[in-house]
């Protein structure tokens, strides 16, 4: 039989079977190719989508407008500042709204139930942009970038540093696991993934022949690794009184060249950006100046030397999201 998901909602990726990853990775490349060569699709005319966005973004927004454009659509973007949703609506009934007024809704906020049950009102197909949960666009992208580096993804060892029960982390151990990519978190304690989400990673893991693991040790961590991983140490709506602990807790899993040198010869560099790793941002200055810290998670000789591929996995959010949007509209 083959993938089908027109009418799905896409709000994690434990709801996606590995097939239908692949076929979604797959359409991904083709979109890329058809961009790259300048042949338009506009194969979803006529059709409308409204972009629900309760924390900021670049990436995610802009990807989603400019596959929205290029696909045909017309595209409403909507943030709660300047709109009723959460304050005078309720997400529900913001949903039943759009919902009669929309093809497709993407949402990115906060708790994973808000975009559940946004998809539960809808009766339209729900994206989702980052929740605090998940962040499952954004693994498309880095599974189709390493994919591009090294044609494979089955048997690869990818090493996720910092805190490994955020949005990224979790989702990362999901995509891993579905794809037969041997996952390891690298983190102290406090910050491994929650016991339920690495239980039901490693029987999905088990059914793909790869390992889902947890250390706390750096070296045990990069040895060995093709793909070494980091996020930002303090997410989107946490309060800014947690950068003291966090810095403590993450500050030796910086991920430098000495970390570095300890992956395989031939290994990547990803993050999904935005990154600490200069002080030319506001928050990097105010670290730098509370924390005498110039670089978090990743030095800058890192992320801007020649095993990082960050800009790759950027674009690749437009390719992956439009095959998210045609998949399901189409
Ligand atoms: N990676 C990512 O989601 O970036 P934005 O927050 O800019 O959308
Ligand atoms: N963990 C980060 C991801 C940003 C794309 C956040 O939620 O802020």
């Amino acid at each position: 039989m083959g993938v089908n998901l027109r009418g799905r909602n896409f709000l994690k990726l434990l709801d996606f079977s590995s097939e239908e990853i692949r076929y979604l990775l797959d359409l991904s490349a083709n979109f890329k190719n058809l961009k790259r060569c300048g042949t338009p699709h506009k194969y979803l005319e006529g059709k409308n989508v409204v972009l629900l966005f309760e924390k900021t973004s670049t990436r995610t927004r802009c990807s989603f407008e400019v596959a929205s454009l290029d696909l045909g659509m017309g595209v409403t973007y909507v943030d709660s500042a300047t709109s009723q949703m959460g304050k005078k609506e309720s997400i529900s009934d913001t949903a039943q709204v759009l919902g009669r007024l929309y093809d497709g809704i993407e949402y990115r906020g906060y708790g994973q139930d808000i975009v559940e049950n946004l998809a539960k009102y809808a009766g339209v197909p729900v994206w989702n942009g980052l929740t605090d949960l998940f962040h499952p666009t954004q693994i498309l992208a880095d599974l189709l970038t390493i994919e591009e580096k090294f044609g494979r993804l089955r048997g690869l060892n990818f090493t996720y540093f910092g805190d490994a029960r955020n949005n990224m982390g979790n989702s990362l151990m999901v995509g891993c696991a579905k794809m037969g990519i041997n996952f390891t978190a690298c983190s102290p304690r406090e910050l491994f993934p929650s016991d339920e989400l690495v239980a039901e990673c490693r029987k999905i893991a088990a059914e793909n022949g790869c390992s889902i693991k947890l250390t706390e040790s750096i070296s045990e961590g990069a040895e060995n690794a093709d793909v070494l991983y980091t996020d930002i140490w303090v997410s989107m709506g946490e309060p800014e009184s947690v950068w003291e602990t966090r810095i403590e807790l993450l500050r030796n899993y910086q991920v430098n060249s000495a970390v570095m040198a300890m992956a395989k010869p031939d290994a990547i560099f990803m993050h999904c950006l935005p990154s600490f790793h200069d002080t030319n941002t506001v928050i990097g200055r105010q670290i730098s100046e509370k924390f005498g810290l110039d670089e978090m998670e990743v030095s800058d000789e890192v992320f801007s030397g020649k095993q990082s591929v960050v800009f790759d996995e950027a674009e690749n959010r437009m390719h992956t999201i439009k095959a998210v949007m045609y998949a399901t509209l189409c």
